[in-house]
């Protein structure tokens, strides 16, 4: 199958509190984002890439990874929902009918679930995600507790996520035009009425936001 890649790299990761954005800080030798890449090169099926980095991004023409041909450089938007939408715009979706989205900042992904989304998505002809079951008792509040949420039936959300690419163009399209909140291509595929599947992943696919992520990172990385 064709499958196209997409990785949102154009946050400013605020949260990290670094000197640069969390794409671009040191994870084992590489830049995560280096990292991120590397891990998704290893899942044979994914061979063409599509990167959004801001417009200004001075890191991004040193990386490593860029002298082999099967990556194209997109321009980031002021949401990760806009980042996607402009790549998503590159990709001719004869050629590649389906597309992975996978955030840069999730560099310790394991190579058998990506696996395990690809095999289920196609095999079913419907998106999916990676996601885990919440563990934790969930509570809605501000300041003070209102009410426990029932958490049988709730997900943490991860990527990659993996959809038809005319399909995701067109709902991203729409939610984002109608003002919905998208803070994943789930959301917007839900928003748009299609199914996405749940593939149960690992908890230790973290989104690198806080600075003691990266030493969690470092461990998973050095792990396996
Ligand atoms: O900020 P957050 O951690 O949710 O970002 C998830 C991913 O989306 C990161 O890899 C980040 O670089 C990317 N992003 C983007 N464009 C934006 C905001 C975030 O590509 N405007």
């Amino acid at each position: 199958p064709n499958i196209a890649t997409v990785i949102p790299a154009a946050g400013v990761g605020k949260r990290m509190q670094a000197d640069r954005p969390k794409q671009y800080l040191d994870l084992c030798g590489a830049t995560v984002l280096e990292q991120t890449v590397r891990r998704l090169q290893q899942v044979s099926v994914l061979q063409q890439f599509y990167i959004a980095v801001s417009p200004d991004d001075p890191y991004y023409p040193a990386l490593s990874f860029l002298q082999q041909g099967c990556f194209q450089r997109v321009q980031g938007g002021t949401e990760r929902a806009n980042s996607v939408l402009n790549a998503l715009q590159q990709i001719n979706a004869e050629q590649y009918p389906w597309v992975l989205v996978h955030d840069a900042a999730r560099p310790v992904v394991r190579l058998a679930d990506v696996q395990m989304l690809i095999e289920h998505c196609l095999a079913q002809n419907v998106g999916g995600i990676l996601a885990t079951p919440v563990r934790d008792t969930m509570k809605r509040g501000t300041s003070q507790i209102e009410q426990t949420v029932e958490r049988s039936g709730l997900w943490h959300a991860y990527t990659p996520q993996l959809f038809p690419t005319a399909l995701l163009r067109t709902a991203l399209t729409d939610a984002l035009c109608a003002g919905v909140a998208v803070t994943d291509e789930a959301s917007a595929m839900e928003w748009a009425g299609h199914p996405v599947l749940l593939v149960p992943g690992h908890a230790d696919n973290i989104k690198i936001t806080q600075a003691e992520d990266l030493a969690l990172a470092r461990f998973y990385l050095e792990r396996n």
